[in-house]
């Protein structure tokens, strides 16, 4: 049934880049009958864009299509629809836990690369003023710690 299954918010700053790879790498990973995995931004410059080109592509170099997606913005309301949220750095990480009103729903919220490394809090750095290799650094990140999740979850 959709409504039971776990739902999972992956978040960076602009939705554009780092969290539409999340959400894409660990879509392949899991069973959507029984996962439903998104992605928003603690910003909202960019509602409604698709990816930025550059995250689409190296999506596509290693087999996954992202172009489905559109960026939209975190809100409070998103505490009560996801099971698990990951922020892809610090600074997302706090944006998100000032808008939590309970320490359980702070409790829903984690930083993505704390799977590989456990209470490093290493960030996903942001890879939007750099080059196409930021965004191959990106997607191994991402792609390790969707492995790890994908597995616990
Ligand atoms: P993201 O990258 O948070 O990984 O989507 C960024 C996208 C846009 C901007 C910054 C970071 N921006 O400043 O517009």
């Amino acid at each position: 049934m959709t409504n039971d299954r776990i739902k999972i918010l992956m978040v960076c700053l602009g939705n554009i880049c780092r969290s539409p790879l999340a959400q894409g790498i660990l879509q392949q990973k899991l069973n959507p009958k029984k996962y439903d995995v998104q992605s928003a931004g603690t910003a909202g410059y960019h509602i409604g864009k698709l990816p930025d080109v550059r995250s689409i592509n190296v999506a596509r170099k290693n087999g996954i299509d992202i172009t489905n997606q559109r960026a939209a913005q975190f809100s409070a309301d998103d505490f009560d629809t996801y099971d698990y949220i990951f922020a892809m750095d610090a600074e997302n990480y706090a944006n998100i836990i000032a808008l939590a009103n309970s320490e359980e729903q702070k409790e829903k919220v984690s930083m993505i690369l704390n799977e590989i490394s456990p209470n490093s809090n290493a960030e996903v750095p942001d890879p939007y003023y750099g080059g196409p290799k930021g965004f191959d650094n990106v997607y191994t990140l991402l792609d390790t710690a969707c492995s790890i999740i994908a597995t616990r979850i």
